[in-house]
This record gives C-alpha cells, structure tokens and sequence, in this order.
C-alpha cells in the first residue's frame, strides 16, 4: 500500500474476528519489527508473542477489556534497559526504541489488512507473573493484533500548524 494511504488506514483495533493469523503472515509482521531502527543500534528489545487461545482468564488480568483477549494474538513489546542506548546527560532511549519498533509492526500488519491496538494500561504486574518476565525486564507495551471486525473512526488529530513548528519552538512572524 502507498505509505500516506496505510498511514491514514491503521486505526486503533478494539473488535476483532476470531480468525488464526498464517504463520507466514505473523512472521512478516514481525520481521517488521525486527528491522526497525534503535538508538546505537543496540536492539534491546524482546517481543512476546502471545496465542490469547484458552488464555482469556490470564489477559483479562493483563488488561481488563473483552476485545483484547478476543484478538487471536497479543505480543507484548519488552524493553532490556541493561542493553539499551544511554545519552551522555543519562536519558535512556529504550522507550523511544520500542515504540518505534512496536510502530513497524502496527503498519506492517495494516499493510497485511490486520489490526493492532496499542495497549499501555496494562497491569505491568500481572503481565510479569502471567508472562515469566525477569525483573531485569520492562514490559513497556502490549498490541493485540488480528483480523478487525468493525470499521475505523473519524480520525482526531491536532492541525499541523498547531503540531509543527518552523525555525524556533514558536515560528518566526512572516
Ligand atoms: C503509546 C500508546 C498507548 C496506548 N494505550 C492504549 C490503551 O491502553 N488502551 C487503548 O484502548 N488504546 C490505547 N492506545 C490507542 C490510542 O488511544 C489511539 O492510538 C489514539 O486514540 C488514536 O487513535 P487511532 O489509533 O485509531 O488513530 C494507545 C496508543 C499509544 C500510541
């Protein structure tokens, strides 16, 4: 797909058909992600794939909607803050590194005609017990991911002039 049609096309998933996701399919999606840029090149990060099959109980206590545990698959995007970039002033990059990763993956699956829906209010506890994740581990966001039941929204988005900025923070008078 052209990308700025894919770009306007991906919308939040929150209604999914019960339909398994080919292999093939999943692989690509997630090779996706696997080519993502990261800062220094560290790839610090580990992708859960999680089958919600027979598992609804335990995703209801990750995140406690209907839809996300009816979405075939959920990966859970996992942050290793050991291996990751760190600026000289102490900023760590890891989240910047898995959202941009986790977005490769969202538009990916789009282009594929499957949908995603980022998740970030998860119970980051529940999601370490259920899922066996270390402590030297973050889980830093889940995406269900399968074929939408239902229709986008309109989107809502800010206008550019109020988003972007030319020259300095506050655009020089013309
Ligand atoms: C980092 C991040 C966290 C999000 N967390 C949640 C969430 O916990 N639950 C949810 O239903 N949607 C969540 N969303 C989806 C946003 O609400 C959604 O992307 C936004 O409203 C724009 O809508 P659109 O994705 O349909 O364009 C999240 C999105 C992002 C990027």
């Amino acid at each position: 797909m052209e990308f700025q049609t894919l770009a306007k096309q991906r919308y939040s998933v929150r209604d999914y058909k019960p339909d398994a996701i080919d292999p093939s399919l999943l692989d690509q999606v997630l090779s996706a992600g696997q080519i993502a840029p990261t800062a220094a090149n560290r790839q610090p990060f580990k992708i859960i794939v999680i089958h919600t099959k027979e598992k609804k109980d335990e995703l209801l206590k990750i995140y406690n909607r209907a839809w996300f545990s009816e979405a075939p698959i959920v990966l859970c995007g996992c942050g290793i803050p050991e291996q990751s970039w760190i600026r000289a002033d102490g900023k760590s990059y890891l989240d910047v590194d898995i959202a941009i990763v986790m977005d490769h993956i969202s538009l990916a699956a789009a282009n594929l005609g499957l949908g995603t829906c980022w998740v970030a209010s998860f119970d980051v506890d529940a999601a370490r017990k259920i899922l066996h994740i270390p402590s030297e581990v973050e889980p830093i966001i889940m995406m269900s991911l399968g074929y939408p039941a239902g229709s986008p929204g309109e989107k809502e988005r800010k206008s550019l002039d109020e988003l972007v900025s030319y020259e300095l923070w506050n655009s020089p008078e013309q």
